[in-house]
């Protein structure tokens, strides 16, 4: 996820940049730059759960958004991208779920969406800089309804392949991200705080490698 940051691009204009498949390398395949799949560990987690409403920050292409308008959920996905959003809006039109979920542009550094939601969700919502906002982490948390469920999947290393990490990048531990979301005493419950491992193609070369990846997942009480 770390990359060389452009410092003088807006993150609207460097992940449209990406988006459009005309920057860092990375080229659009026929679903964009991401698979088009939902994120397994969000597959995993949201068929335990009853659908109702959901917010999915940083939602990319919309794969996470269109499996869950799929399972009934009704969705509020929110990008930086406008590149993105558009690209998500019209797979879930061509997927038949496009009234079920939608589309708002935040920059979630300055912005942040109003409302409360059964699940919140993030999935690699890593800044430029790699690192995962605390107070975006906060803020999704303050999202979660009373009985809803914070799911934050994220990045807990490197990939394989990339030598050239800033001195200074730390990826946090999953007990250091849930230290991060700052939960009110006795009204939360850590489900899952772990590491896994997970299979990545590498962006160039097409190879498979294994990499970590961190999950946190909290349930709010009833109250
Ligand atoms: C690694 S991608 C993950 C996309 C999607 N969640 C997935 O798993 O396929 C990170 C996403 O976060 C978005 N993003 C990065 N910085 C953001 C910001 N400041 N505000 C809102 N979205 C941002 C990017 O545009 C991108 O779509």
């Amino acid at each position: 996820m770390t990359e060389h940051v452009s410092e003088n691009l807006s993150d609207h204009a460097y992940w449209n940049e990406r988006y459009a498949g005309s920057a860092h390398g990375i080229s659009a395949g026929a679903h964009g730059i991401w698979s088009g799949e939902p994120n397994a560990v969000l597959a995993r987690e949201a068929a335990g759960l009853a659908p109702g409403t959901v917010l999915d920050l940083g939602c990319g292409e919309g794969g996470d958004a269109i499996h869950l308008a799929r399972l009934g959920w009704r969705v509020t996905a929110v990008d930086v991208s406008d590149v993105a959003l558009a690209r998500a809006a019209e797979h879930a039109e061509r997927a038949g779920v496009a009234e079920r979920i939608e589309w708002q542009r935040h920059d979630l550094s300055e912005t942040f969406p109003t409302g409360a939601y059964d699940l919140v969700s993030t999935a690699f919502l890593h800044f430029r800089d790699g690192t995962l906002s605390p107070r975006v982490l906060r803020s999704a948390a303050g999202a979660v309804a009373p009985g809803g469920t914070l799911l934050i999947e994220a990045h807990g290393g490197p990939p394989p392949w990339q030598h050239d990490l800033p001195d200074d990048l730390a990826f946090p531990t999953p007990e250091e991200t849930v230290a991060t979301l700052q939960l009110p005493p006795g009204e939360w419950e850590i489900l899952r705080a772990e590491r896994h491992p997970r299979s990545q193609r590498h962006p160039h070369t097409g190879e498979m490698a294994t990499r970590e990846d961190q999950t946190v997942l909290a349930r709010r009480a009833l109250r």
